[in-house]
């Protein structure tokens, strides 16, 4: 199982990582198989995503794929975060191992966690917003 350069660059010198006192929202989401869970903060102002940080315990890709993400929401739009796909953030990593796929669909949870906390914060229903939070089937799978 080989890492692209990127992934290695991602998990060794993660991007926004912490904790944030100040946020908008805040969502956590976990793959009960592997245990590894996903803790992402945002801030947001004006319906832009002013700031977002993220504290994962988890594996390297879930690390990797949570610092790209941040990444690629950080000033946008809610609508444009919500748009974004773990394969988007797979590709911007130059792709993942088959076997760690699930860890991606995690980030793109996250975020949807976290606006969904956001809305609901606002006494927004985020549902037919967000929609729900559904389980990735990779994570239903067995993972050695
Ligand atoms: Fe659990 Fe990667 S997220 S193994």
């Amino acid at each position: 199982m080989a890492y692209s350069a990127k992934v290695m660059e991602h998990f060794a010198h993660p991007r926004n990582v912490g904790e944030m006192t100040d946020y908008s929202g805040v969502g956590e989401v976990g793959n009960p198989k592997c245990g590894d869970i996903m803790r992402m903060y945002i801030k947001v102002e004006n319906n832009i995503i002013t700031d977002v940080s993220f504290m994962t315990f988890g594996c390297g890709a879930a690390i990797a794929t949570s610092s790209m993400a941040t990444e690629l929401i950080k000033g946008k739009s809610i609508d444009d975060a919500l748009k974004l796909t773990n394969k988007a953030v797979m590709e911007a990593l130059d792709g993942l191992p088959a076997v760690k796929i699930h860890c991606s669909v995690l980030a793109e949870q996250a975020i949807k966690a976290a606006v969904s906390d956001y809305y609901r914060r606002q006494g927004i229903d985020p549902v037919p917003i967000v929609g729900e939070l559904e389980d990735c089937e990779a994570c239903e799978l067995d993972l050695q």
